[in-house]
This record gives structure tokens, sequence and C-alpha cells, in this order.
């Protein structure tokens, strides 16, 4: 899907668009990234960061979520997904059940709406997944294809799919779940026409459609160095072996409250002295439900030692949350009883376990995050008892103006180094931006947010960075800027 990067990218070329096809309007999801600048944003005057994304960018990390794009039009989902999380996992968006139910009649809708997400909260995108048993279409599954039909199949399907996305796709999930409980290899329509063969074959087709993306394969309970995690060991050994393109192993980690595997930091670490990189792809972990106070601070505990063993293996990228709340989590619905798994609760407040997280990466600070009238949260920028601003300092010059029209360049000037950014401002009402340069732009009302694009997402700290705009509006004054929900001071 090259739409939102290719716009991107345009914009980034100072190319002059007209009109909202490149630069777009403002959407449900455009709405709940401006409501973004008021919930969990970086506080640059407080030493620790104060939202996961910031601190896990600390310790060279990414933390994602996976992301249900029918949630999208709720903004305090949104608010969350984007502000909080620097990678997003399509739930089932990019499963080929989803993608295909109909051969040859494709339903990119939700996939790309994922993906222009991502665009728009300088976020990495965590592709999920291309071949795999369950949730196939029912035509693959029960096809009676000949091996040769299914190769064929298996291959167009990758090259389809990874070829569409490529740009757009940070690692991809080439393959899930082969693995039995004992480690030896899973019956499923593609082993038992090809035997393990598919694996490699499957990662080659990725490679050829995409190049760029790192190559993952994905199982669950294969977290602790048990049967299964060895069968993984020997296959992605025989497939580095025989020269086959894999980067990474994926390590689900849907755990259960008081069985962290006590070989779980070691595990990773083989997979890594490997050379492959490891990351923590579907984390959460569940317990019976209703929970209490005592089994929410054991499950905070349990989420800091997964976080901590990722931060222990120089190789571990990045830990991935397999939902943003308990109300969107998936656990209820297949395993009776049990739920309350991720870091944010029904209602989306953080829960301890969020904290926990929070402060393994390093951050810290704001007790409760997402409350935007919180009088001690500094990353509300409408709050009068915040500290004076001082972590940033921004120009903003109307260079050129016309009746009807005018050009501006905004520079801003960071006090800590940034990894992705979100420059918010308000435009005289009814001004709208009609294009603009090293930036992508939302509006919602009168608030423009300038999010950044691949190029300048990481600034030094000290380091200064730019972009600029047509709007439809004539000469105006510089309005207050906002950098990733801190007011700048003007300079
Ligand atoms: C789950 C989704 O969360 C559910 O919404 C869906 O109904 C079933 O799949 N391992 C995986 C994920 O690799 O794709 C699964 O996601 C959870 C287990």
């Amino acid at each position: 899907m090259r739409l939102a990067r290719r716009a991107a990218v345009a914009i980034a070329a100072g190319a002059l668009l007209s009109g909202t096809a490149a630069y777009g309007t403002a959407s449900a999801g455009d709405t709940a990234s401006a409501t973004a600048q008021h919930l969990p944003q970086p506080w640059a005057g407080t030493s620790q960061a104060d939202t996961l994304r910031d601190a896990a960018a600390t310790q060279g990390r990414f933390v994602g979520t996976a992301l249900n794009d029918g949630l999208l039009n709720n903004p305090t989902y949104t608010a969350i997904a984007g502000g909080e999380f620097s990678s997003v996992t399509a739930e089932n968006a990019m499963k080929w059940g989803s993608l295909e139910s109909t051969r040859g009649q494709y339903n990119w809708g939700g996939a790309d709406r994922l993906v222009e997400f991502a665009d728009r909260h300088g976020q990495q995108v965590y592709g999920h997944t291309l071949v795999w048993h369950s949730q196939l279409p029912g035509w693959v599954e029960n096809g009676n294809f000949s091996p040769t039909e299914l190769r064929g199949i298996v291959d167009n399907h990758i090259a389809t799919v990874a070829g569409r996305y490529a740009g757009d796709i940070d690692r991809w999930d080439v393959v899930n779940e082969v693995f039995n409980e004992d480690g030896t290899f899973r019956d499923s329509v593609f082993s038992r026409a090809f035997g393990e063969s598919f694996v490699a074959d499957a990662f080659r087709a990725t490679r050829a459609a995409d190049p760029d993306a790192r190559l993952f394969i994905n199982d669950y309970n294969t977290d602790g160095i048990n049967a299964k995690s060895d069968g993984m060991y020997r296959l992605v050994s025989s497939l580095l072996d025989a020269g086959v393109p894999i980067d990474g192993v994926g390590f689900q980690s849907h755990m259960i409250l008081g069985q962290m595997p006590a070989s779980y930091q070691a595990n990773l670490q083989r997979f890594a002295d490997l050379g492959l990189e490891v990351v923590i792809t579907e984390l959460d972990i569940r317990m019976n439900t209703p929970s209490d106070a005592g089994r929410l601070a054991q499950q905070a505990e349990q989420y800091r030692q997964v976080v901590q063993a990722c931060l222990n293996v120089d190789r571990c990228s990045g830990v991935t949350m397999w939902g943003v709340s308990d109300r969107d989590s998936w656990i209820p619905g297949v395993f009776p009883g049990e739920g309350a798994a991720n870091l944010y609760d029904e209602d989306y407040r953080p829960k301890p376990a969020y904290g926990a997280v929070l402060a393994a990466f390093g951050g810290g600070g704001d007790p409760d995050p997402t409350d935007p009238t919180d009088p001690t949260d500094p990353s509300d920028p409408t709050d009068p008892t915040d500290p004076a601003p001082g972590g940033c300092t921004v120009s903003y010059r109307v260079t050129s103006a016309w009746p009807g029209g005018s050009v501006v360049e905004v520079g801003v000037t960071t006090a800590t180094a940034l990894d992705g950014w979100q420059a918010t401002f308000a435009l005289p009402a009814g001004a709208r931006v009609t294009g603009g340069w090293n930036a992508t732009f939302s509006q919602s009302g009168s608030t423009v947010t300038a999010a950044n694009v691949a190029h300048n997402r990481a600034v030094g700290a000290g380091g200064t960075f730019g972009f600029g705009f047509q709007s439809d509006t004539g000469a105006h004054g510089a309005p207050a800027v906002s950098l990733n929900g801190e007011r700048c001071a003007t300079g």
C-alpha cells in the first residue's frame, strides 16, 4: 500500500499539493490524532519519558500494540494506540482470511487503514502474517490443490501482499505457528503438501517481494527453553545454514499469570546468539477474572520481568502488546473466565502493569498519563500549573503571503532527543493547510498536526528540525506551537 507513504514522500520532497488528495481530510483518526496531543506525550521538562514509546526509545527499543482497525473510530483507543506505542501489528487485518476470503478478490481496507494510521503517528508496522495454518480462507484450506497449484497460490499471495506493502513494513511474520507443543512440525495444508520446505520457500518469496523488510518466524509457547522452542531452534539454525533469508524470531508470549518461564531470557539469548533479532510479538498476561489488586500487582511484576529480559538481550529490538486494553483483548473470547491481560483496563485506564512497563523502559513520572485534566499532568498543554516552557523553542515565519494564501516555515529546536515527533498549532478559524513539506499534516478544526516523516524522525538533543506548508489564509500572527504535547518557547 503505497498511498500513505508515497504521499508523505511527495510532501517531504516539497511537491506543491493542491486539494485534499494527498494531504487528506480530517477523519475520525485525524481527530483522534489531534486528541492524542492532550493525552500521554513526552515531557521534555522532566528527565523521564512519560509515554511507553518515548521511554522505549531511550533504550533503543520499540514498544508496539496489536491494532484492531475496527476500533479506529474510538478516539480514546486511537489516542492511546497512537500516543503510547511506536509500532503497530494488525491484529487480524493482514491475515490471509481477512485479505482474500474469496479467491482473487482482495479487501485491503483494514490493512490500508492500519498503514495510514502508523504513518500519521510515526510508527513502525509489524506485518502479521503471510503463511499460517489458521485464519486461512476456506478456498485455500479446503481447495484440495495439487502441490504445484498450492505452490503457485502461496507464491502469488506473498508476492501480492508483501509487494503491496513493500516500503511500509518494518518486519514480517513470514510464517506463524509451525510447531506442535512437542517440537515436531505441525500438520497443516502447507506441511501436507510440502513438508517443512514451505518455510524456506516463503522466506525467499517474501525477500523477493520486499527486500527491505526484516523477516521473522513467530510462535507461541516457545517463550522458555522447552521442547517446542528446541524445535524452533533447530529449524532456524538449519534455515541459517542453508542461507535462507531469515532475520528474526518472534516470541508471542501469551502468558498466564504466575507462569513466567525461568529460562525466558536465556531462551531469547540463545536465538540472539545465532545472530538473529528477537522480538516479543504478542505479549499479554491473563488471569482468572474478575481481577483484584493483588493479582494486578503480580501481573505488573511479570510484565516488568518480560520487558527487562528483552532489555537484557542486545538483539531484542522490541515488545509488542497484544491489544491496548482489557476491553479489546482477544482473551475473554478464547479463554472463558480469563482476561484482564493487558496494560489498560476496560475503561482505558492504565493498570499497574502499565506503570511497570513504563518504569522498566526507564520512564515514569506521571501517575495517570491518560487524564488530560489531571493538574499534575505535565503533558497537558492547557494546564497553567505546568512548568514554564523550555524543552523546545520554535520559530514560525510567514515567508510569503497574499490575499487568500500564505507560505509558512517552522523551525523547532528540541532540548531532548526525539524518536518521532508531532508539532501542533492552530491556524486562524476556517483556514486549511493545502500542502507542505518535511512533515505529514492532518487537521481537525483549526488544529494542525505536523508529524515527522521517515527522514527527520530522529532528532538529537539540542537539534533543530523544520517543515513548511501552504495554507489558504493570508498573513497571520505566529500561533503557539506544541511539540509532542509540550508548549514550546518562541525564539
Ligand atoms: C488472534 C486475534 O487476537 C483474534 O482477534 C482472532 O480472533 C484470532 O487471532 N497468535 C497469533 C495471533 O499469531 O494472530 C492471534 O490473534 C493470537 C494467537
